[in-house]
Parts: structure tokens; C-alpha cells; sequence
């Protein structure tokens, strides 16, 4: 469920007419809903709340997913926690109103730097993903005089997701220590000052959209938790990771309701039972997935004897993902078609200068002129987040809508914003 839809004619995100937008802000332009966002969250909350009766559960919003100042705000007021994979991150979430205390800090390769940082920033939780990181987190909060808190990624060996490249729990991926290293880490780290070992973390990857890879995931975790204690060592904390995954292909009357959410959190709930741990969630893209759109402008159309080419003022450079993962993002005008009206099947292209600059082909659309504005929609996880500044286009505005008021929350980059940070060598005149 989410927040944009028709009202007399044109697409609306909440109370805001994207029009609206689109005049006084430009294209193109990412939207994002606060009600959708604030509904997703507090779903959610609720439902891992009812995972371990008793213990709290901690919900980390994994802001890779979308990190505007905006949305991240308005999921601190929430009483959100933060997965950071970056000092970047991490600063921006304190910045957000985050408090360390609810941060946690995970990511294949951390520097000494972003350690620090975290260390003396008091962050809750490293999730720690090589020894030598184990190490060398003990070294750094040491010479900070601290002892950080920690837990340890364990890779399960399971992997799953909506995309290869999207897949991170397979023993043939980069990430997490394996089963058979976590007892000897351990067992070492319990004689290191700069670390307190707390419990275990575990994420196999994004977009899953059955409970079967989580369950079967999480059950070798539970046992692990089992094995370790009976080895003596402390587990109270088991970090379950994110990857809930939320429907790009809908028909505009779909409501979801819970459905995926509850599912995962009676298998949860169930495999848990007894095992008196603290719970985290890291969910990045079904709290903000389908709150964000990104609306563009038709540039041009390009009609050849076997196709049509609709040229759009967004690139790949703006919305990586279907370029990258092949994904499917639905397209609705913004004007809303006649019902019955003809449809055409159109290529949707950006300007960049590469054929993988196209994000759908043979889309069956209502006929569309230059001027005319569409959105893609389910773009608020891994949108702007992913964007770059190729072919030397600025990053795109954002806005942030609430109810009928609307901010831009990320002014869209200037021209001496964009260029005017290179260095000539002083070498050259
Ligand atoms: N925790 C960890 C350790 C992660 O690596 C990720 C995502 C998450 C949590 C959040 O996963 P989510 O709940 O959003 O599935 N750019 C890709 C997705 C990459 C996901 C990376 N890790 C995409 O556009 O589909």
C-alpha cells in the first residue's frame, strides 16, 4: 500500500499534485511520501515487536537504501535505530537525529578510520566481518581507551534474493565470517579489551520475497546460539539482517496488507521461542521502497519502423536499477489515461549515451507527447541512493511530501556544484 494515486484526472502523492511539483521544483524530481514511510515502519514494528514477548526489538533502518535527510528524519522521530556501512553513513544518521545509541555499523571492509570514528561517536554494535577486523576494532577502541560493543556476521551458506548481484548469504559471497571460524573468534575475542562480544548477525540478501530462505537461514543461527552458549560463551543479541521483499509489478488496487511481514514474523517468533536473545531487524527497502517515485519529463519520441523510443529527461545515471539488475519498475503518467484508451509498446530511454541507458522495453503505455511527465514508481529504495553524476548530469532534487505540504528536502545539484570542485594540475593552464 502506499500514498500516490489518482484524484480528478492527475497522480497525487498524498495531497500534493505532482504537477505541482514537477512546475516548482523541475525534472527530474524524486517524490517520496511520508505517510507511506511512517505506515511501513510502524507495521513492521509492531510485528517484530510480537517476535520475542518480553525483549525489545531492535528495528536498525538500513539506510543504504535511502538516505535523504527527509526520510531519515522522519524515521528518527519514529524512534528508529540506523545499519550504517559508512563513517559517510554514520555521520549523516547522527546528523539526522539518530541517537548513537541505536546505530549499528556493519559492512565487509571497514577502514581504522571509520572505526574510530565509530568507537568514539559510542555507536550500540559493530557487526564484525573478518578476524582481521575483529582485531583490529580491538586495537583501535583500545588506544580510544573504550571496549565497543560487537557482534559477528556469520555467513550461512544460504543465499537468496531477487538478483545475483543482490544475493550476500551463500558461502560464495564476500560476506561474514563462516560456522566453522565463529567458535575459534569467539573464543579469542574473549580475551581482547577493546571488544565486548554481544551475539551474532546474519543478512543473506534483499528482495526475498518468501520465508523459506529466512527460515531455513535463521535456523542454522538459532542452533549456532545454542552451540556457542554451550561452549560457555555470552550470546545475547542475534542481528537477523533485512531483505523483506515488496512487490514492484501491482495492479493500482492492490493492497497488500501485511501479509509478507506477519508471515516472517510468526516463523520468527516461532523458531525464537525460548531462546531469550535481543532481536534486530536491518529492513532498508520495504520501509522505503514503495514510498518513493522518480518523475520525469518526455524529452522526445523517436519512432523507428520496428519500435518506439520514448527519450525521458531521468537516465540510468538517476535510477540505476534497471540497468543494473534488469529490474522492473511500473510507469504510470502522470495524467491519468481515459479508461480503454489505446496503449503503445514503448522502449522508455534516458539521454545517456549508452544502449544500457533504457529502462524498459516494449512497455505498453497510454500515448505520451513531449511535455508529458511519468513516474516510475516503487524507486524510494536504491534510487537516489544509487545515483551518480555520469555524463555530467547533476544529482537529481528530492522532495518530501506530507500530507499537502511538500519540501524539497535535497536541492537539485548545481552546474558549480557539479564541475566547480576539479582541481586543474598545475601543469596545465
Ligand atoms: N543489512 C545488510 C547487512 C545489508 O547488506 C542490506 C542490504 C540490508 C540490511 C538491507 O536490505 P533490504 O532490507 O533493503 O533488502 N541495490 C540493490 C539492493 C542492495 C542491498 C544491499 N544490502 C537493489 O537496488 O535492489
Amino acid at each position: 500500500m502506499h500514498h500516490f494515486a489518482y484524484r480528478d484526472g492527475a497522480l497525487f502523492a498524498e495531497d500534493v499534485d505532482l504537477r505541482e511539483i514537477a512546475d516548482k521544483v523541475g525534472t527530474p524530481v524524486y517524490v517520496y511520501s511520508s505517510a507511506t514511510i511512517e505506515r511501513h515502519y510502524r507495521l513492521y514494528e509492531a510485528a517484530m515487536a510480537s517476535t520475542a514477548p518480553g525483549k525489545p526489538a531492535h528495528v536498525f533502518y538500513a539506510m543504504k537504501a535511502n538516505s535523504n535527510l527527509g526520510v531519515l528524519k522522519t524515521l528518527a522521530a519514529l524512534g528508529a535505530g540506523a545499519d550504517t556501512v559508512s563513517e559517510g553513513e554514520i555521520r549523516k544518521a547522527l546528523a539526522a537525529g539518530f541517537p548513537a545509541s541505536k546505530i549499528v555499523f556493519s559492512g565487509v571492509g571497514k577502514a581504522e578510520s571509520e572505526l574510530a570514528f565509530a568507537v568514539e561517536a559510542g555507536i550500540y554494535q559493530v557487526n564484525i566481518e573478518t578476524e582481521g577486523e575483529l582485531d583490529l576494532l580491538s586495537k583501535v577502541a583500545q588506544r580510544l581507551g573504550k571496549r565497543q560493543e560487537a557482534v559477528f556476521r556469520v555467513n550461512p551458506d544460504i543465499g537468496a534474493g531477487g538478483h545475483a548481484k543482490i544475493t550476500t548469504g551463500s558461502s560464495a559471497n564476500k560476506f561474514g565470517v563462516s560456522f566453522e571460524e565463529v567458535h575459534r573468534l569467539y573464543a579469542r575475542a574473549a580475551n581482547m579489551a577493546g571488544v565486548r562480544i554481544m551475539g551474532l548477525a546474519v543478512h543473506i540478501g534483499s528482495q526475498i520475497r518468501e520465508v523459506d530462505a529466512f527460515e531455513a537461514a535463521y535456523t542454522k543461527m538459532r542452533d549456532l546460539v545454542l552451540a556457542l552458549r554451550a561452549e560457555g560463551h555470552r550470546v545475547d543479541r542475534l542481528d537477523l539482517g533485512g531483505g523483506l521483499g515488496i512487490p514492484y509489478e501491482v495492479p493500482k488496487d492492490f493492497d497488500h496488507g501485511p501479509g509478507l511481514i506477519e508471515a516472517y514474523a510468526g516463523m520468527v517468533a516461532k523458531l525464537m521461542q525460548g531462546l531469550d536473545a535481543e532481536l534486530g531487524f536491518e529492513p532498508g527497502r520495504l520501509i522505503v521502497g514503495n514510498a518513493g517515485i522518480l518523475l520525469t519529463k518526455v524529452l522526445h519520441l523517436n519512432p523507428r519502423p520496428t519500435k518506439e523510443f520514448l527519450v525521458v529527461d531521468a537516465a540510468m545515471n538517476d535510477l540505476m536499477r534497471p540497468a543494473m539488475y534488469e529490474a522492473y519498475h511500473e510507469i504510470w503518467p502522470v495524467a491519468e489515461p481515459a479508461e480503454g484508451a489505446k496503449t503503445i509498446a514503448y522502449d522508455v530511454v534516458g539521454p545517456i549515451c549508452e544502449s544500457g541507458d533504457t529502462f524498459t522495453a516494449g512497455r505498453e503505455l497510454s500515448a505520451l507527447k513531449p511535455g508529458d511527465l511519468i513516474a516510475f514508481m516503487t524507486a524510494g529504495a536504491y534510487g537516489a541512493s544509487m545515483s551518480s553524476t555520469y555524463n555530467q548530469r547533476p544529482l537529481v532534487a528530492e522532495v518530501l511530501v506530507k500530507g499537502d505540504k511538500f519540501a524539497v528536502t535535497r536541492p537539485r545539484q548545481t552546474y558549480e556544484e557539479l564541475i566547480g570542485t576539479d582541481r586543474a594540475p598545475p601543469w596545465l593552464p
